[in-house]
């Protein structure tokens, strides 16, 4: 007996160490065979530098790499070819990838499978039918002017009463550093929870805990964009099937997400949705499973949070190097406005044409998506003579299209407004030179409601108080993500201003 015992624990003892090495073999050998075949698959200049990482000796960030490859390539055009990824910083070849065969450039299914999980069905994440059909329901909705005042008081309200007055409680003070990018991105996410599901998470009033869904959420955002860095996508896939760490993690937050969605969704039906004026009640009038209703208002808070945190950061980071850009939107406002410390309209926002023009400087320079991917569907020829192969991932790179002299001119890296006036009046350039917003069929669907959000916070915080970096530098770093992110944030003195 004792030995048959003895048998079967040394049997299911080497069985255990069997499947164990199994599991760890499986986990690595893609992981090998990865790294192994990109070594050898290509010993380019560029390649090589990737792969060794020798391009940190003399840029900072990777974008500002690719800016100063792409500057340089005739074409404006470069291969990475250990990533299958042709970057592109030509208007024409950018026009012709979103507009001219927009069939032939999808988002495609690696990047589908990667935000599947958090993000569903939903708008941010789909191509073909699914995504004509949200377009146009998304389009319809926020084109009505109800939803633009409906916006503009969700952000006077977080502006007057909670980012006023959270300034004002460490204005002044020794110690009063507080972290832009932080507060920006409380500010963002409070907006955009009320603005698409009539939430209030009250992130901005920081005395108060974090609630369980802007921690969920949050966490789901960093996954997926971990998700999308990580060198082999089997490693994540096979961490989801076997439901551990991060991705254990994952499916936990997204189980909150969707409790919390799941309840709100009901509890507008028990309410009745006519008397709602949030995204979610407008799209529960045309679409009635909630699972779908879910994924398409976590696509819009997704798209339209990280990226207005990012554009406030770097907008407060240049005025804070240029008080000269600050004091001329100061002066304009007095002249539009007026004594009122705030604008009291969606219009009279609009009449700021040089605050519009700092803003959209601003994002020329550090756009809060640095570049945007699809996948090429079939064998194709770019206008610049590129050759794409079926499969191949083409990226437009609007962070090194900011810094082309062919299309911003000698003085390209400089923060110039003015470039964007003429005789006064704000003048937009075509969306494929400037692809901040992307352009074309997929253009941001939230753009209208971003700017306002970014003119009233700066104009607000600028008339009420000073900012000064805590330490002086010139150029960000940023963290690896899917928005651009100030490595450190954006620790800054705040100090009331004196006729305040
Ligand atoms: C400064 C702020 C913003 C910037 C720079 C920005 C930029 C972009 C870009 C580059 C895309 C294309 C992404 C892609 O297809 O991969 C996009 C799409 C989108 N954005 Fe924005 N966005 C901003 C704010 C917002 C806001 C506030 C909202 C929501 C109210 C929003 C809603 C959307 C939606 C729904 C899409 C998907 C459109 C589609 O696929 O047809 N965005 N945005």
């Amino acid at each position: 007996m004792e030995l048959a015992n003895s048998w079967l624990f040394h049997t299911l003892h080497a069985m255990c160490f069997f499947i164990l090495l199994f599991i760890i073999l499986f986990s690595l050998f893609p992981l090998l065979f990865y790294t192994l075949r990109l070594k050898l698959w290509c010993n380019c200049e560029i390649c090589d530098a990737y792969l060794t990482l020798s391009w940190t000796k003399r840029f900072d960030n990777l974008c500002d790499w690719y800016a100063h490859l792409l500057k340089n390539s005739p074409s404006k055009t470069i291969h990475i070819h250990v990533l299958g990824n042709t970057i592109t910083a030509n208007p024409e070849n950018v026009e012709y990838m979103l507009k001219t065969r927009f069939d032939n450039y999808p988002k495609g299914k690696p990047f589908s499978v990667i935000l599947g999980d958090f993000l569903g069905r939903g708008i941010f994440n789909v191509d073909g039918d699914l995504w004509r059909f949200q377009k146009k329901m998304a389009s319809l909705e926020l084109d009505r002017s109800s939803i633009r005042s409906y916006c503009f008081e969700i952000v006077q309200y977080e502006i007057r009463q909670r980012l006023v007055p959270l300034l004002l409680s460490v204005s002044g003070k020794e110690d009063g550093v507080l972290d832009l990018q932080d507060v920006f991105r409380r500010f963002s996410f409070d907006s955009i929870c009320r603005f698409s599901f009539g939430l209030d998470p009250r992130c901005l009033e920081i005395s108060q805990p974090l609630s369980d869904f802007a921690v969920a959420f949050d966490l789901a955002s960093k996954l997926s964009a971990e998700r999308a860095m990580t060198v082999c996508p089997l490693v994540w896939k096979i961490k989801r099937k076997l439901n551990l760490g991060s991705e254990k993690k994952m499916k936990e937050a997204i189980k909150t997400i969707n409790g919390l969605a799941e309840a709100v969704i009901r509890l507008r039906r028990k309410m009745g949705i006519s008397s709602q004026r949030d995204l979610l009640s407008r799209f529960m009038t045309s679409v009635d499973d909630d699972t779908f209703l879910r994924d398409i208002v976590i696509s819009f808070m997704l798209a339209g949070r990280d990226t207005v945190a990012s554009a406030l950061t770097s907008l407060f980071f240049l005025l804070a190097n240029h008080p000269e850009v600050g004091s001329a939107i100061l002066d304009e406002a007095d002249r539009v406005l007026g004594p009122h410390p705030d604008p009291t309209s969606f219009q009279q926002i609009r009449e700021l044409h040089y605050l519009q023009a700092a803003v959209y400087e601003s994002m020329r320079l550090y756009p809060p998506i640095q570049f945007d991917s699809k996948f090429c569907q079939e064998d194709d020829v770019l206008p610049d003579g590129t050759f794409v192969k079926k499969g191949t991932r083409v990226t437009y790179h609007s962070y090194a299209m900011g810094r082309m002299e062919e299309i911003w001119g000698p003085d390209c890296l400089e923060f110039k407004p003015e470039r964007w006036l003429r005789n006064g009046v704000f003048l937009a350039e075509t969306p494929f030179r400037y692809p901040v917003f992307q352009g074309g069929f997929r253009v941001c669907l939230g753009k209208e409601m971003a700017v306002v959000e970014l003119k009233s916070v700066a104009l607000s915080l600028l008339r009420r108080f000073h900012f000064q970096l805590v330490t002086p530098y010139n150029a960000p770093r940023f963290s690896p993500g899917l928005t651009a992110t100030f490595r450190g944030g954006l620790p800054v003195l705040v100090r009331e201003k004196e006729n305040q």
